[in-house]
């Protein structure tokens, strides 16, 4: 973090930058698919989400092009300013806060229910967890698994994804079955459909499986699977349980929307640290059916397993999501700053005009390598149901653009070349199924996330300085 005094100055360079927008007319730069209108998109800073009250990114300098909240988001102010209140309280009276606080207490009820509010959900569908890691595996180590049972994933999973299912894979004889993403040539022109029957075609090895365990955005690629199709994949293939890891979607993407809705998944887990902008250490998980219980369902990592003893069937159960908040000492100030950014998307427009903004700064970057380097674009661009606000490509030579340079070397040096720009974006291992057989082959890609403080100034900062570094290689 920096000084406050250098926070200061990031915060006059917002307002003055502001004011500059409102007078030169942002519009005129609007690009095609329509940049949302609510805010003046400067620089790391945004409008107001409490009125009267400035809420703008100012911990993010002025001059850095921060291009990866993928990896992790920043904080807008009055997060920051709720986690800060909230730790000081808490060190003010521990006890009290830690037994009975109704935001920073370790039952999370008042927390529960704004974030089940904020999702449209009920507060027994949601438990407040500390990343999307976590999340998953209470959701895999909870089910109630049997040798040879089968589940179906895909090359593309994050190890908070493949980690416990090796483990039941390992000590009871899970049986696994990954499904390869087409190459980076194909997936960028597939179709939502297309896609989906390649992946998870209606073939008796796939049908009947107890779960199938995919991303709703995928960090490799930027593809987004839709929630609704693919509930319709999971019964069509008449699978038990949808388990999906919605990491790179929290804050990205609408989750209340008909098409990507979470209610259409058994368990959603995800973060508040990332797109969201909440703090580290927080996310959640999203359970549908509340009532479910042992022996369908154990809550690991709790400390309720006591209250299933002599559970009977009438449905007046412990609720699973409120065992499994239970678990002692957990980061409450974390989860109601993570409130608080879900105020901020509310105050801010909501999330539907987030994602908005958010997809058409990517379109932007899509464009831009779509124009000089087709070959090398991995996103898909065609369909526009699977975009993201996740762009991912091949570095080229500027002047040999039919190449994709796919080694890491390469994109690792683009990375830093551009961080001595003031300009973070990341690279990326991506499987390759061409290559083949050897699943611990990649190849490598540079990932740009456009998040909700970005602006398309920025977005054009890091064209011209990409053309600058690919000239150079
Ligand atoms: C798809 C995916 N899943 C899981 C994770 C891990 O997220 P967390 O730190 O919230 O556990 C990441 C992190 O980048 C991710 O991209």
């Amino acid at each position: 973090m920096q000084s406050s005094k250098t926070s200061t100055s990031n915060h006059k360079t917002f307002l003055s930058r502001r004011a500059f927008l409102k007078t030169a007319g942002l519009s005129s730069t609007a690009i095609a698919g329509g940049l949302a209108t609510k805010g003046a998109f400067a620089g790391n800073a945004l409008g107001s989400a409490a009125p009267g009250k400035q809420c703008g990114f100012y911990q993010l300098p002025g001059d850095f092009v921060y291009l990866n909240s993928g990896t992790e988001g920043s904080m807008p102010e009055c997060v920051l300013t709720n986690l800060q209140n909230n730790l000081l309280k808490w060190a003010s009276n521990p006890t009290w806060s830690y037994e009975l606080d109704q935001e920073l207490g370790k039952r999370q009820e008042l927390n529960r229910t704004q974030v089940a509010r904020f999702l449209g959900v009920g507060k027994d569908n949601i438990c407040l967890t500390d990343n999307t890691t976590m999340g998953l595996s209470m959701t895999i180590m909870g089910l109630n698994f049997r040798p040879n049972d089968k589940v179906i994933t895909t090359n593309h999973e994050h190890p908070a994804m493949i980690s416990p299912l090796q483990i039941l894979q390992a000590r009871q004889g899970l049986r696994l079955e990954t499904q390869s993403f087409p190459s980076p040539a194909l997936l960028g022109r597939m179709s939502m459909q297309e896609l989906l029957d390649t992946l998870f075609p209606n073939t008796p090895a796939l049908r009947g499986a107890k779960a199938l365990c995919v991303s709703h955005v995928y960090p490799t690629s930027g593809v987004r699977l839709p929630l609704q199709a693919l509930r319709e994949k999971a019964e069509e293939l008449n699978i038990s349980y949808l388990i999906v890891d919605g990491a790179q979607a929290m804050g990205m993407i609408d989750l209340s929307s008909r098409r990507d809705s979470i209610e259409n998944c058994d368990f959603y887990s995800c973060p508040g640290h990332k797109w969201l902008n909440g703090p580290p250490s927080t996310g959640l998980l999203y359970i549908r059916n509340a009532d479910i219980r042992p022996p369908e369902f154990y809550p690991v990592f709790s400390q309720r397993m006591g209250k299933y003893s002599d559970c009977d069937d009438d449905h007046s159960c412990f609720p699973i999501a409120k065992a499994l908040q239970v678990r002692g000492c957990s980061n409450t100030p974390g989860f109601a700053a993570m409130v608080r950014a879900m105020e901020f998307v509310e105050a801010e427009g909501g999330a539907a005009h987030i994602e908005k903004h958010i997809l058409s700064l990517s379109r932007e970057v899509k464009n831009f390598v779509l124009a000089r380097a087709p070959s090398c674009i991995i996103s898909p661009h065609v369909d526009t149901v699977l975009l993201s606000g996740l762009t991912t490509f091949f570095p080229f030579r500027w002047d040999r653009p039919e190449t994709p340079l796919t080694d890491k070397k390469t994109a690792d040096r683009v990375v830093k070349e551009l961080l001595a720009r003031k300009i973070q974006i990341r690279s990326i291992g991506i499987p390759n199924a061409d290559l083949l057989k050897h699943s611990s082959e990649k190849v490598y890609a540079l990932r740009v996330s456009t998040g909700y403080f970005n602006s398309v100034e920025q977005v054009g900062i890091l064209k011209n300085a990409l053309q600058e570094v690919l000239k150079g290689i």
